[in-house]
């Protein structure tokens, strides 16, 4: 009995004397995100020159304006293209699907590109149109390496074919709303309603910019007070959707910044604040071309209930016709054209309806 005390006493003892040691390591346990680095100089340097590359590709290029007269190219150019960047750190599980959504262009209007983390060894999605797997690095959730992913991304579509115009970003989660042709008619058909004669249609990058959002100041200071000043005073701090649609001339701009990436790029102190991507791009393009932004995005997502930073996934059972037309509605000038997120295991479901609700539009 008094042995079996004594052990009592010693385990409690222990366990007292361990509780400085969880706390002192407590972070590195419980923190998803125990070691924010900076990004690597070599990295930094090697993103540079593939920025540069493909900036100074472009002083020829015929898309690199955002206005195209119409007159010289006809009413509706068809060899613009969309270029879409699916930054994933899994598998695409959904690539069946975006296979047959991309299959109902012709001729093709797209092109394809992946930045994959290296840690996450993906299956080639064999068949995937096409797509190319971008030369990518690592990425982790609450630092500035999904900016830099995104960034990569756009550049080497910028460097590989001169005629993408729009840039899409997607993630392995999300899946498109409406078929091929409504996508590529929402973005580079001619717009409706801008009177006879109108010669010019300005197309405008889809990407969410809010400024009224309760979560901006515990944002701000996720660097430390004052860290982002003087480039970024708090006024002119935008918060929205890290996915968007950004056109040729934005995304230039988004490579050529140099100076708000300075303060961007550092790393949090508080990783539960720390969404660098929510911010860096609402803000550059919120300064420097607000009315070349629609303010909304193109892809819904669900925040109801969200736990821990991440919205609602949708599980096989709410994948419905109804679903589909309830998440294209939107309150703004078009309607929703892709959605996020939905787990992996809604393929089926999915395929099952592709062709009679998804892409029947
Ligand atoms: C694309 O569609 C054509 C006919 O519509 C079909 O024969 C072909 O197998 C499809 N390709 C893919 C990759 O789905
Ligand atoms: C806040 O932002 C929402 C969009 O998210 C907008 O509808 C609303 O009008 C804004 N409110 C103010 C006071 O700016
Ligand atoms: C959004 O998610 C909630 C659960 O978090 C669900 O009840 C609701 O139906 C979803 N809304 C839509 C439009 O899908
Ligand atoms: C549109 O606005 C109404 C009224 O504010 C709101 O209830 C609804 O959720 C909004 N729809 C979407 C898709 O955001």
């Amino acid at each position: 009995m008094i042995r079996m005390l004594q052990s009592h006493y010693i385990l409690i003892f222990s366990l007292i004397l361990s509780l400085p040691m969880i706390y002192f390591f407590a972070p590195h346990f419980l923190s998803p995100h125990p070691r924010q680095l900076p990004i690597p100089r070599p990295d930094e340097l090697e993103d540079l020159s593939l920025f540069n590359r493909a900036i100074s590709s472009t002083f020829s290029s015929p898309s690199s304006s955002s206005t195209f007269s119409f007159s010289r190219l006809g009413t509706h150019n068809p060899t613009l293209k969309i270029a879409f960047l699916f930054l994933t750190h899994t598998d695409l599980f959904f690539s069946p699907l975006w296979d047959r959504f991309f299959n109902s262009s012709s001729p093709k209007l797209f092109n394809i590109y992946i930045h994959a983390d290296p840690d996450a060894h993906l299956k080639d999605p064999g068949g995937f149109f096409n797509a190319r797997f971008i030369p990518s690095k690592h990425t982790e959730r609450s630092s500035a390496t999904l900016i830099s992913a995104a960034k990569r991304l756009m550049a080497s579509a910028i460097l590989d074919d001169p005629l993408n115009f729009y840039f899409a970003l997607v993630s392995q989660s999300c899946i498109p709303l409406h078929s091929f042709d409504y996508v590529y008619k929402t973005l580079l058909g001619r717009s409706k309603g801008n009177g006879f004669g109108f010669r010019h249609v300005r197309h405008k990058s889809f990407i969410e910019i809010l400024d009224n959002e309760t979560i901006l100041p515990s944002r701000y200071i996720a660097r430390g007070k004052n860290v982002m000043l003087p480039e970024v005073p708090f006024d002119q701090f935008r918060v929205g959707s890290q996915f968007f649609v950004l056109t040729k001339k934005h995304a230039l701009m988004v490579l050529k910044d140099r100076k708000l990436w300075r303060k961007f790029r550092l790393p949090c102190f508080k990783t539960e604040s720390c969404y660098p991507e929510e911010h860096y791009f609402p803000t550059l393009l919120s300064m420097k071309d607000p009315n070349g932004c629609t303010q909304y995005t193109l892809t819904r997502v669900n925040w109801t209930d969200s736990v821990n930073g991440h919205p609602h996934m949708y599980l096989p059972p709410e994948v419905s016709p109804e679903l589909i037309y309830t998440l294209r509605q939107s309150n703004y000038t078009h309607d929703y054209l892709f959605a996020r997120k939905f787990s992996p295991d809604c393929l089926n479901p999915l395929m099952d309806m592709a062709d009679t609700v998804i892409f029947n539009d």
